[in-house]
């Protein structure tokens, strides 16, 4: 079969639940060039390479939310000096220096979340962990963070669906629909976050409110309508990739019940296995649009200026040029130093939480669900191929524990 075919069938709906043998194929040829004119990237020395390499532009990687010219792109989508500025500015509210222990915080916050999502199951019998669990936490995680408060929880968790429908393809439709209805509620949720900061309803502690008023920030604090865009990219870019990252942790240690059993006993390995979750399974899988601004050398091929770049980070992390025996599943893998959350300049903003967060729900879910099953295997997926996971996780359990 020839190498064009293969991006094909790697976004085959039917390859969603193992894409890996097909990364395998793929990556017998670094760099290659597909039938669309998309050059494919997917062995981890020239992933590692591209990502850190400014000769590569982020600036069409977020056509999506610049849909229909409303709104600008938000920092995921620009290139230095600008990227630099906005998520400097941005960072001073998240992370050290300024904000050092602004995730620490959060933990009491997440765990009280986790616990009364658990607290609301069934006492044994069939669950959706997606829907019941995975689906509600990050949006909820996400709100503290802004400060957007308790009563409006509800209003915000809608638009992060409707968000959410609007980023997942849907096959055989026309993908102008999905753009539409995305800069719609991208519009909607923009007019709630202006207003929340107008009528300082907003929680003082949370980020939007801490971010309008940095007076103190070199050069003031972001516009408005960068503030606007960058709670949006927050909330987009925090929610399904997380929801992803704990239903593919409970479906990887459900697979295998000594490795649950192993964190019920010792929950102290929970940052070293959601380190490797985040090679083995991870939930963004492709990034899949940068562009060359001039010719660029690699892997003995030369991308054309203006040629768009597939960089598949999901193949890098099972490449066993730098992972020992890549397709197992070991906690115990010394400096998981996976592409997970990519690496370079954009490398992902919201890592701490999301490992926060992935910590947290796994740890509890394996200490509370009494003798949890899969009850389908593999389990539906969501149709994308760039932000992949189970869109339902079926189980069956016998009781929850206190
Ligand atoms: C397990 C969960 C997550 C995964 C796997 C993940 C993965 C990634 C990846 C691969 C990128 C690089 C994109 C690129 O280079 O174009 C990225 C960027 C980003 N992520 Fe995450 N992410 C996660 C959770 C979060 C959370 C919780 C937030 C926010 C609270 C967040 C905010 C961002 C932002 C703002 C960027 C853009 C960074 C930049 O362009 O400088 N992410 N993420």
């Amino acid at each position: 079969m020839g190498n064009e075919t293969l991006m094909r069938q790697i976004l085959d709906y039917g390859s969603r639940s193992d894409p890996y043998p097909l990364y395998a194929e793929l990556r017998k040829t670094p760099v290659c060039r597909q039938d669309d004119g998309v050059y494919t990237i997917s062995t981890y020395p020239e992933l590692l390479a591209l990502l850190h390499d400014p000769r590569l532009t982020s600036t069409h990687a977020d056509q999506e939310a610049a849909a229909g010219g409303q709104f600008p792109p938000a920092f995921i989508g620009m290139d230095p000096p600008e990227h630099d500025r906005v998520r400097g500015l941005t960072m001073r509210q998240f992370g050290p220096p300024h904000s050092p222990r602004l995730i620490a915080e959060l933990r009491p916050d997440l765990e009280a979340t986790v616990a009364r999502l658990i607290d609301a199951f069934p006492n044994g019998g069939e669950l959706d962990l997606v829907d019941s669990f995975a689906y509600p936490f990050p949006v909820t995680a996400i709100c503290r963070l802004l400060g957007v408060p308790h009563e409006d929880e509800p209003r915000f968790r809608a638009w992060a669906d409707k968000l959410v429908a609007s980023i997942d393809p849907r096959p055989g439709e026309d993908p102008s629909i999905r753009l539409q209805e995305g800069a719609g509620t991208r519009k909607e949720l923009a007019f709630y976050i202006n207003e929340l900061i107008d009528s300082g309803r907003g929680n003082s502690n949370g980020m939007l409110t801490l971010l309008a008023e940095d007076h103190e920030a070199q050069g003031g604090p972001l516009s408005r309508l960068e503030l606007v865009v960058t709670a949006v990219l927050l909330l987009i870019a925090g929610h399904e990739t997380t929801v992803n990252l704990i239903t593919n942790g409970m479906l990887t240690l459900l697979r295998r019940p000594d490795v649950f059993e192993r964190l019920r006993r010792e929950p102290e390995i929970a940052p070293r296995l959601v380190e490797e979750l985040l090679r083995f399974e991870p939930p963004v899988q492709i990034i899949p649009r940068r562009g060359a601004l001039t010719d660029i050398e690699i892997g003995g091929v030369t991308i054309p200026e203006g040629s768009t770049v597939a960089l598949m980070l999901a193949s890098g992390n099972r490449d066993p040029q730098r992972f020992r025996d890549p397709d197992r599943f070991d906690p115990d893998r010394p400096d998981v130093e996976h592409l997970g959350f990519g690496s370079g300049i954009h490398s992902c903003f919201g890592a701490p939480l999301a490992r926060l967060e992935g910590q947290i729900a796994l740890t509890e879910l394996v200490r509370r669900l009494d003798n949890p099953r899969l009850t389908e295997d593999p389990p539906p997926y969501r149709t994308s191929a760039v932000l992949r996971g189970p869109r339902h996780l079926p189980i069956t359990f016998d009781g929850l524990r206190p």
